[in-house]
């Protein structure tokens, strides 16, 4: 367990929301979803200790972005810190919600991922609203929303992509649901892509 973490879990629980990191195996998971040869502009929400930073890091391109969004003033230190010396990497103690304002300070206009390990199941939800259709005015064409939560309930709330993918990981304590939010269908896996329906015999004759 992190110590920073659980002081942190004990002085804001429900905006901390967790006492143990996301396991190497679920970090990997997740962010085996993302093509790192496109990923030009990642956005992370809820960088916490800083697991997923430091895979991204390690794996983005040179002339990649990296933001990291964590409110917690304590953790967004931390995550500083270990990031002093990459200026790939970004790190504001700021609201997830105001991330397009700090593409924008950059001159950027869409990212290509956002990644979030955000409690949203207890966020009120005019700001849950309000985070998701930011995320999908702030992404790329092709660009995803990957989520990893104990719940699936975010797919729910997230109709205004064009597909989805869950998956229940259940190598981490606790186990995971990772939702990857499409905005275009081209980027699902080819396998889950709706097949083009076959034309009938009659449609077929008059072509
Ligand atoms: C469940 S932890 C995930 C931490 C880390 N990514 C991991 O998986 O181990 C959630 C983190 O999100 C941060 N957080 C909660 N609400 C946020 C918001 N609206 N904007 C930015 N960060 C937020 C919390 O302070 C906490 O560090």
């Amino acid at each position: 367990m992190s110590s920073i973490i659980f002081r942190r879990f004990l002085a804001d629980p429900l905006k901390i929301a967790y006492v143990v990191p996301s396991s190497k195996s679920l970090v990997r998971r997740v962010l085996g979803k993302v093509d790192f040869q496109r990923a030009k502009v990642v956005v992370e929400f809820g960088g916490g200790e800083g697991c997923y930073t430091r895979e991204l890091a390690e794996r983005l391109a040179p002339d990649a972005r990296l933001l990291v969004f964590e409110l917690d003033a304590h953790l967004a230190e931390h995550l500083r810190e270990q990031f002093r010396d990459d200026d790939r990497v970004l790190v504001y103690e700021k609201d997830a919600a105001t991330f397009r304002d700090e593409l924008r300070e950059l001159g950027i206009l869409e990212a290509d991922y956002v990644i979030s390990g955000i409690p949203f199941s207890y966020l009120e939800p005019k700001k849950k609203k309000e985070i998701l259709h930011a995320v999908h005015e702030g992404l790329k064409p092709d660009g995803q929303f990957i989520v990893y939560q104990v719940t699936p309930e975010l797919k729910g709330h997230t109709r205004m992509f064009a597909a989805h993918e869950v998956e229940y990981f259940l190598a981490n304590i606790p186990p995971m649901f990772i939702v990857a939010c499409h905005k275009s269908e081209n980027t699902l896996q080819p396998k889950r892509r709706k097949k083009p329906r076959k034309p009938s015999r009659r449609e077929a004759a008059h072509t």
